[in-house]
Parts: C-alpha cells; structure tokens; sequence
C-alpha cells in the first residue's frame, strides 16, 4: 500500500481512462442494468429474441456465480476490485449476508457514477457500502483488511497481474477467499496475443491485456495463495453474449468476435479462486 492521504493516485492506463471516462463504455446499450459484463447466460433459452431484462438477468447472474465461489457467510468484509457502476457491490451487500462491502475502482468518473446510482443504498445501509478509489496493483487497505476478495471482468484491464495478486493476499485476513471471474487466453500459446488484436480491438487498442491463466494461477501461487482452482465458464458466457447482440450487431464486428475467439480457443471465460492460508 503506497496510499495515504495526499498521496499520488495509480497512474490510469490511456485506453482505460477514456473507456470509462468520455466514451463510458457501460452506458453502451449492449451492457444495461449499471454492470458491465458479458454476462452468465445458464438457463436462458436462447433461442428466442433476448430482451434488455435478459440481458440485465445474465449480468446479475454473472455476479452470483462468482459470489456463490466466495463461499460468503454471514458477518464479512468484502472488496470487490473494478466495481465499476457498483450494481455488483450493492448485489454483495443486499443478497450475501456482508457486514461490509467495498467497491474499489481506479476510475474517479465511475466511481461518481457508482456512488450515484446507489445513493438510496448507500443511505439505507449508512456505513456499509462504500465506493473508494483504488488500483489493483495498488490497493488503499491495511493488511488482512478483507475476509472475501472479489473482481468481475476486470482483470483483463490490469497492468500487472502479479501485483494484483500479492496486493490480494496482502489485503486478505488469513483463511481469507478471492474469485475472480473474467475473461483470459487458456495457455500459454506464443501467438495468443496477436491474433486476439487482430479480431479484437480492445485488445489492439491496449483497453484489453491478453492475460493467460497459467499467469494469473503462477501470479496467486506466487503471493502465498493456495488451493487455487480454475474453471471455464465460457460455455454459459459467450454463446449467450452473442445471441444477445445478434438482432443489432453484424458478424465480425468487435462484440461479436468474442465468440469467434472462444471457439478458436483463443480466449476464454474462467472463474478462478483460491484461499490465504491460515498460517
Ligand atoms: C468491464 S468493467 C466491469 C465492472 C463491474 N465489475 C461489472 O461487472 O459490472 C471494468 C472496471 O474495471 C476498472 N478498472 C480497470 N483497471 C483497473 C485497475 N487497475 N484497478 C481497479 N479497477 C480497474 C474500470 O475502471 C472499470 O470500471
């Protein structure tokens, strides 16, 4: 933690201050509902037109899922990293039993949309939620902080997954949990990079890391985690994500390659967790 007050913020890489600052990506009609993810389809019957309800529903279930992996009981403090418009935090605090939940984002303009958008929460529940500004490679929390580490599509934004995950386990109280939900290249095959620019422009423009799982998994390993389990989630994701955006978007554009890069395994959805030991 080099945080304090007056301290100088976690510089914001380009394409991330403008993704979420000026071109506010999450007001985008292909996202709804105050998440933005490309959303947990299991159970949806996609062989029908998907309505904005759908698609608000695939996003809450996205977060329930990784929630379900924190293994939440009653009574604890958790810290959701890249909370972006805060729907996800305020799920945590409403449906999992936390005393407390943080959300974290290294945004200031998302942070101002989240506090906004859950500023009935946040009166309703004084002392309970809050939104702090914060870089995943470099958190403003004291050590042992947090009994639940948490982050949704995010991952693929940070600079450093190492520091990530020693700013984790730093900030997790021993028996401490993270699950991480996100979207990452499967191995560690050489040409994943570039042919995830060549179909993706988030990955081109540098908004997008191509981060593989051994790295995220040797990352956690690393910083003294342990028990790290991963599983592919993609089967429920991609499909889905693209049946959603099949009556408004064309094949091959941005969005819709998403699905290309799954089924060429070149990218998938994974959720990953793993424990702080107890000693
Ligand atoms: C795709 S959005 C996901 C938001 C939310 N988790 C959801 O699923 O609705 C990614 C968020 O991560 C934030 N972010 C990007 N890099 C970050 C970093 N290094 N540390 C913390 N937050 C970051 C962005 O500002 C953005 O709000």
């Amino acid at each position: 933690m080099t945080q304090g007050p007056g301290a100088t913020p976690h510089p914001i890489p380009p394409a991330v201050q403008e993704a979420y600052g000026p071109a506010d990506l999450g007001s985008m009609p292909m996202f709804a509902g105050g998440f933005i993810n490309f959303g947990y389809w299991q159970g949806f019957d996609l062989g029908r037109s998907l309505t904005e309800d759908d698609r608000i529903g695939s996003q809450l279930a996205m977060y329930r899922q990784a929630l379900g992996a924190l293994v939440p009981t009653e009574g604890l403090r958790a810290l959701e990293v890249g909370c972006g418009l805060g729907a996800g935090a305020a799920v945590a605090l409403e449906e999992y039993g936390f005393a407390r939940v943080t959300g974290m984002d290294i945004h200031p303009q998302q942070l101002e949309r989240a506090r906004q958008a859950n500023s009935g929460l946040l009166g309703r529940r004084p002392g309970r939620l809050h939104f702090v500004q914060g870089a995943a490679e470099d958190m403003p929390f004291d050590d042992g902080e947090f009994d639940r580490v948490l982050s949704v599509e995010a991952a693929q934004h940070f600079r450093d997954l190492g520091a990530f995950a020693r700013e984790t386990a730093r900030v997790l109280r021993p028996g401490g949990r993270v699950a991480i939900a996100g979207f990452f290249v499967p191995d560690a095959g050489p040409a994943r990079a570039g042919r995830l620019a060549e179909l993706l422009d988030s990955f081109a423009s540098g908004l997008d890391v191509a981060h593989t799982v051994p790295l995220l998994t040797g990352s956690l390993e690393r910083a003294g985690l342990s028990g790290v389990r991963v599983t592919s989630i993609g089967a429920s994701v991609w499909p889905g994500w693209d049946r959603w955006l099949a009556d408004a978007w064309k094949p091959d554009t941005w969005p819709r390659n998403f699905l290309r890069a799954y089924r060429e395994g070149t990218l998938d959805y994974f959720t990953v967790t793993a424990e702080r030991p107890v000693r």
